[in-house]
């Protein structure tokens, strides 16, 4: 993908969370978000959703310009993905037809169409056996790879997930990064907030490192984990990985 910003601002009353933030990237397949809560991750990602509108600011991403009328907008919304921290699967929904739901009303297939496109995408992601389980009846790991698939049978142009393990049990979380991995690898976009460090080191293409207003660093994962010369990074690194090994 490829993504402009230019002078990005966006406060919430007197917090400026985003301050005059640019940067300009091209050939990008998976660009990670990190840093510390509370940094703006989950405001640029809105931002870049169409979700949010900053005060000021010029935003490209591949050929959308997101500084746009209502209407452009919501065509924009429709054509990508969007996954959340907790899954958000409509209760009273089976599993099918919480996928089926944006096929049908947003997307305007038939819906014998969708359900057949709504199964198929449950076999290839082994999860078949749950397409008429409502999400009760689903472990927090299947209902977020539910999620997933949601997002990703509109085939959008790109997805964007924020923090989609961190509601999850540990040991739900390699299921579904081994979905994201999957489908990063069959060449889908996409723009990932995480707090799972070693994740983000493999499956990055480019990190962003959002904190105090802006992106206080950027580079290769090589150069964000490696390098250590960032002071800023460095103190973040060692306590989000003081327990990991
Ligand atoms: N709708 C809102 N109204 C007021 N303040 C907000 C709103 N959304 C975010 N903020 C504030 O903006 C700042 C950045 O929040 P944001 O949710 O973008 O951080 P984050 O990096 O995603 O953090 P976390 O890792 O905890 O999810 C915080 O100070 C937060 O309180
Ligand atoms: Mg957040």
């Amino acid at each position: 993908m490829k993504l402009d910003i230019q002078n990005l601002t966006m406060s919430f009353g007197e917090n400026t969370v985003l301050d005059s933030v640019s940067v300009s990237l091209r050939n990008i397949h998976s660009l990670v978000l990190i840093g510390p809560s509370g940094g703006g991750k989950t405001t640029l990602l809105r931002i870049l959703a169409g979700l949010e509108e900053p005060d000021s600011g010029l935003i490209t991403i591949n050929e959308h310009q997101l500084n746009c009328t209502e209407q452009e907008l919501l065509n924009y919304r429709r054509r990508i993905g969007m996954v959340y921290q907790a899954y958000n699967l409509f209760p009273h929904l089976t599993a099918l037809e919480n996928i089926v739901l944006p096929l049908v009303q947003v997307q305007g297939m038939q819906k014998k169409a969708a359900e057949d496109q709504a199964l198929s995408l449950l076999e290839r992601f082994n999860l078949a056996e749950h397409a008429f389980k409502h999400p009760v009846a689903l472990s927090g790991g299947q209902q977020q790879r539910i999620a997933i698939c949601r997002a990703v049978a509109i085939k959008p142009e790109f997805l964007l997930l924020d923090e989609p393990t961190s509601a999850l049990d540990p040991e739900y979380t390699s299921e579904v990064l081994d979905l994201i991995e999957e489908l990063r690898e069959e060449g889908m976009e996409l723009i990932l907030v995480t707090h799972e460090m070693g994740f983000a080191h493999k499956a990055a293409d480019y990190i962003l490192f959002i904190s105090d207003g802006g992106i206080s660093a950027q580079g290769t994962p090589q150069e964000i984990f490696e390098k250590k010369d960032n002071p800023r990074v460095e103190r973040f690194l060692n306590k989000v990985l003081k327990y990991n090994n």
